[in-house]
């Protein structure tokens, strides 16, 4: 008779599945009621079992989906850091970037292929938004919208913040029309013409655009799919130049997905108050978290100087163009500039989404989008490592992207026309920076549903990328 309880066998037949690749990386494994029928077992044995392997970090249970195999982030290679750093210099933004930018920026299929229903909770929104203006009264159309926005939707924001460590008053931020204004907005303020500011390398091409209009000269730090920001080596930058403002994404920047740890986020802030420079947070990711929804850097400013940026782009709509901005000791400076870029912002709009947060629907909707989001960024990275074993591939804990480095000789950019003929927008690696880095690297989405058109774009990608 075997030495071992009923569910240890259980477990163990389970763990030699997985290791044997019977159910893959991101598959389902099969229900507690066949398990119970196969090994005939009792459900509370097959799901002690399960339990076991979840404790273990091998499933993952999907609430009213099942058990899956779950991702093992250690056994993945992830992409290297570059190391060299370069002298600052003025930013001059490719044709092609703004090419990728008009075809949706980039999210990986062509207009013509999108598909499917609208999820529950852009169902839920949009009779928010719709309550809201039925709402409208008698001359509300006469009239702008205060600068900073409508104070209904602050007050629902400064609580999300709080929830998430930073308590602020619903004074202290300014509605804008995304992430990307806010972005300008903090640039604007703290920056003068020919000012240097150091961004992620690699990192959003946005923030590159804007510098280029500002007139603003950019020095690349080196920035790792792990950590983020590598610290040492924007010290050293400190102390070769003057840097103003120093733009970064803690949580999960774009494209490299990295999550900065503590020590790397406190040592940042030190290091801005030494140098006397502006830290613009771009924090449009963190709601898009897989698991708990990570703190913003702004939460530990003692001293005013994090000016946070955020929208709900990634988490929510792009449709919405609605963004917000906590100006910290620029805040005044922001308000006007605010004023005088866009006036108002939608009152309707921001009422409803006010009440969309209000009545726990936003909560409702990033829940059920974290479970979506983790199935898919599963998937691609099990489709990226059975496609090649010389691939490194980021594993972000949150974010829409994964970060792919190819072999040497691939050349991203290159394939990028004949990409666009077969209906694939592929974001090429040296558009997250200005100094031609990254040819053989990648930025992947995962915020789409994984469907056949899905699946078909990304089986043509590696003919299109490794055919030349
Ligand atoms: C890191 C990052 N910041 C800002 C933006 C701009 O966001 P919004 O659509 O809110 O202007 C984007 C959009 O792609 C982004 O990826």
């Amino acid at each position: 008779m075997s030495a071992e309880y009923r569910y240890q066998q259980l477990e163990h037949w389970l763990l030699k599945g997985i290791q044997e690749q019977r159910w893959r990386l991101g598959e389902r494994l099969p229900s507690i009621r066949a398990l119970c029928q196969e090994h005939d077992l009792s459900k509370a044995t097959v799901q002690h079992a399960l339990q076991r392997l979840e404790a273990q970090g091998l499933v993952e249970a999907r609430p009213k989906a099942g058990y899956f195999v779950a991702l093992q982030p250690r056994a993945v290679r992830q992409p290297q850091a570059r190391v060299s750093i370069e002298a600052p210099r003025p930013v001059n933004v490719s044709e092609l970037l703004l090419d990728i930018m008009s075809r949706s920026a980039a999210f990986d299929l062509i207009p013509e292929f999108r598909s499917g229903d609208l999820p529950p909770g852009i169902v839920a929104l949009n009779r928010s938004i719709g309550r809201a203006l039925r709402r409208q009264r008698g001359e509300d159309y006469l009239y702008y919208d205060e600068p900073a926005g409508d104070a209904g939707l602050r007050e629902q924001l400064s609580l999300h913040l709080a929830r998430r460590g930073w308590i602020a008053s619903p004074d202290q931020l300014c509605v804008t029309s995304g992430c990307q204004h806010a972005l300008f907005l903090a640039l604007k303020a703290c920056c003068r013409p020919g000012d240097v500011v150091a961004v992620e390398s690699p990192g959003f091409y946005g923030v590159l655009q804007l510098l280029e209009q500002l007139e603003l000269q950019v020095v690349e730090v080196p920035t790792s799919s792990e950590t983020g920001l590598d610290m040492d080596a924007l010290e050293e930058v400190l102390t070769h130049w003057k840097v103003s403002a120093c733009v970064v994404s803690p949580a999960f920047a774009t494209p490299s997905g990295a999550l900065m740890p503590l020590a790397s986020r406190q040592r940042l802030l030190a290091l801005a108050q030494q140098y006397d420079l502006a830290v613009i947070e771009d924090d449009i990711y963190a709601d898009t978290a897989l698991g708990r929804i990570p703190d913003p850097l702004k939460a530990l400013d003692q001293d005013d100087r994090v000016i946070l940026c955020s929208s709900f782009s990634k988490c929510l709509s792009r449709d919405l163009r609605l963004g917000w901005i906590a100006g910290a000791r620029w805040h005044t400076r922001i308000q006007h500039l605010k004023l005088v870029t866009q006036l108002a912002s939608s009152r309707y709009l921001q009422q409803g989404v006010a009440e969309f947060m209000q009545d726990g629907s936003f909560t409702t909707h990033l829940r059920r989008q974290r479970n979506d989001l983790r199935g898919r960024r599963d998937r691609l990275i099990a489709f990226l490592q059975a496609w090649s074993t010389e691939l490194r591939v980021s594993v972000p804990a949150g974010g829409l992207a994964v970060w792919v480095e190819l072999p040497e000789e691939v050349d991203t950019l290159a394939s990028y026309p004949q990409a666009l003929k077969q209906g694939v927008v592929i974001t090429p690696g040296p558009l997250f920076s200005i100094s031609g880095q990254f040819g053989n690297c990648l930025r992947l989405s995962f915020a789409h549903p994984w469907d056949d058109n899905r699946i078909q774009a990304l089986n043509r990608l590696p003919s299109l990328l490794l055919s030349r």
